[in-house]
């Protein structure tokens, strides 16, 4: 997804604003580009490709300035092009702006600021943000107000925004009023860094390019207007006016962001996992009650009994974790549950009675789709909770209340650790939501005693590395893959054939296993690998028949299994071991070697694997 960036204070804005370009990278994109103020001048860099590229032209065509705006584009209107790169300029230079979101009723704006005579230079939806303002600006100063007060700029954007359909995180700067930044937020997130040693301001898209400068920051709103100098900033809410800007205080330390030792963020978030599940169980586990407890479902127990129905709401990976969490919930709360995609649900309007509680699940916070389909549900009324990794997320703060995951960022754009923090915190709410209800002490302290093993167990499950490598490397030339699981691993199913699929461009399927035989088993030959996910359980002589079925038609089987499983060798043409846990615990630990197997295929594909084509991290748009 887009990157925006924005500085202004005493220090050279261009080294500020490619470094901060550089902190976004991980959310996907496809060109570059800075603006910074001089005098009465604006500097404009800009190209498709990498930052780095961005950083060579800087250097080569340097700029000076400490006012500026920098963005990294996710292509939606506009192939990716040096000219569709941002910043994009209004009328003739008057204003330079950079845009996340999606304009969508930017045609018919476009067609009526040509005919009052502003030339567009690009295919974007995001050039009419630069004309419109620049549009109302002069349109301002006719009507007689001082062409370099704030208060002009502001109007010309309060204008401006008024007419734009979509979603806006919008920056801007003004030639000819130097030193002072103009923000304005709908749907795409803006966040404010405030200096602390000197007068200075930060903006971004999160606030990751603050991390070394400030740990105090700002969240704009929707309908919100930030104008920002170096020694202050001011709110503007498009309806009540000023505002006053309430200040967060991110616990978030930089050494979260350094690779260390690895080769890419993926590797080493999928080797955070123990501490991952470690953060994210602490402080919620109630011994002497043998439940789970949170600081922010913000509802009592009286009120959690009276819910009847659970929707969980999501994207992707995190839709992967809803369907953990709905075997979870039937299993231990016994409440009717499912999981719904969010860009359905936000638009299919189900029966929902009055007692349904609606949990987005998001490692960002920030999806649109999520976002769009819990805000429906508080339309209408019910309870929403956020199950988020980001704090101080739009969702997080939306949420009437939720559950941080604690599992620091996630940089790659493959989700790892957040899905198998998401499944522990659903696993946490599955117990405390049976223990407010029918689940017994006995219960409550098994799943207490087998949830508290989970770190070190999933620690041992690292252990396959180099094994699954060696089989990445006898099977990373397929083109094909299946991914067979039943109950709590046909979720792991999905999400093993979503991390193949995303980061090394391989076609890949999950199903339920027993699936096989209404269709897919047409696919199977000697060129498409069946990935099988069949740990002990209840179930397993079934997965293993379907896995025999694969084998009779010479389809070739990589298995997750259980150590001690003595008939899959027999079988499989290569089996990964898992320890062998409860099954509603088994996708902490089946999910793991999948995640490696993919790293390791798109890693001997040549992959880019933090950043694969296409893909961003947080998808702000529709
Ligand atoms: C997962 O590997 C993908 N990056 C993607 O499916 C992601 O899970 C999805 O976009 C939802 O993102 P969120 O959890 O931040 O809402």
């Amino acid at each position: 997804m887009c990157g925006i960036v924005g500085y202004v204070g005493f220090r050279p804005a261009p080294e500020f604003l490619i470094d901060g370009l550089r902190r976004l990278e991980y959310r996907g994109y496809d060109s570059a580009g800075i603006a910074v103020q001089h005098c009465d001048e604006i500097g404009i860099r800009k190209r498709a490709g990498r930052v780095e590229e961005l950083a060579k032209l800087v250097e080569a065509n340097p700029v000076e300035g400490s006012v500026g705006i920098g963005h990294t584009r996710w292509a939606t209107h506009g192939e990716t092009t040096d000219i569709n790169s941002h910043p994009h300029v209004g009328g003739n230079g008057e204003v330079v702006i950079v845009h996340n979101g999606v304009i969508e009723n930017y045609v018919k704006l476009r067609e009526q600021l040509q005919t009052l005579g502003y030339v567009f230079r690009t295919t974007t939806d995001s050039e009419i943000i630069a004309h419109m303002i620049c549009h109302y600006w002069l349109e301002q100063i006719k009507l007689g107000e001082d062409p370099e007060s704030h208060e002009t700029c502001l109007k010309a954007i309060q204008l401006s925004v008024a007419r734009f359909k979509g979603t806006y995180g919008v920056v801007a700067i003004f030639r000819d009023i130097p030193d002072v930044i103009f923000a304005a937020r709908m749907g795409s997130p803006l966040v404010i860094g405030i200096g602390k040693i000197r007068n200075e301001h930060f903006i971004a898209s999160d606030a990751s390019p603050f991390v070394g400068y400030t740990n105090e920051v700002v969240y704009i709103n929707d309908h919100e207007i930030a104008v920002i100098t170096a020694d202050r900033m001011d709110l503007h809410h498009q309806e009540s006016g000023k505002t006053t800007p309430s200040i967060h205080t991110l616990d978030q330390v930089s050494s979260d962001i350094d690779l260390g030792d690895f080769e890419h963020y993926m590797l080493k978030e999928i080797f955070e996992q123990p501490e991952a599940i470690e953060n994210c169980l602490r402080g919620r586990i109630d011994e002497e009650s043998a439940t789970a407890r949170f600081g922010g479902l913000n509802l009592t127990p009286r009120e959690l009994r009276q819910i009847d129905r659970i929707i969980f709401t999501a994207c992707g990976t995190s839709w992967h974790a809803g369907l953990v969490g709905e075997y979870l919930f039937e299993e231990f709360a016994r409440i009717p549950t499912e999981v719904e995609y969010a860009s359905e649900l936000r638009y299919r309007n189900p029966p929902m009675s009055e007692d349904t509680m609606v949990f987005a699940i998001t490692q960002s916070g920030e999806t649109a789709d999520t976002l769009a389909a819990m805000r429906e549900c508080k339309r209408k009324g019910h309870k929403s909770m956020a199950i988020c990794n980001v704090v101080g997320s739009t969702i997080a703060r939306e949420a009437d209340g939720g559950i941080y995951l604690h599992a620091g960022p996630e940089i790659g754009v493959a989700s790892t650790k957040a899905f198998t923090s998401q499944v522990t915190a659903l696993t946490l709410l599955a117990l405390y939501f049976g223990r407010i209800r029918d689940l017994s002490y006995p219960a409550g302290k098994r799943i207490i005693k087998m949830l508290r093993a989970m770190p070190e167990l999933i620690q041992q499950t690292l252990a396959c590395n180099d094994h699954v490598r060696d089989v990445a490397e006898r099977y990373f030339g397929f083109n094909n893959y299946l991914y067979m699981g039943r109950l709590y691993n046909f979720p792991v199913a999905l999400e093993g054939a979503l991390k193949l699929k995303e980061i090394s461009y391989i076609h890949a399927e999950g199903y339920p296993a027993a699936e096989m035989k209404h269709g897919p088993i047409a696919l199977v030959d000697e060129q498409t690998p069946s990935v099988f996910v069949v740990p002990h359980g209840g179930i397993y002589p079934k997965v293993m028949s379907n896995l025999e079925e694969v084998k009779a038609r010479r389809g070739p089987v990589i298995a997750i299994a259980c150590e001690g499983d003595h008939r899959i060798s027999d079988l499989a043409d290569e089996v990964i071991f898992v320890p062998d846990v409860e099954e509603f615990l088994q996708p902490l630990v089946t999910s793991i070697p999948l995640q490696l197997l993919s790293y390791h295929v798109a890693v001997l594909r040549g992959c880019n694997v933090d950043r694969p084509r296409n893909l961003a991290k947080s998808v702000t748009v529709e």
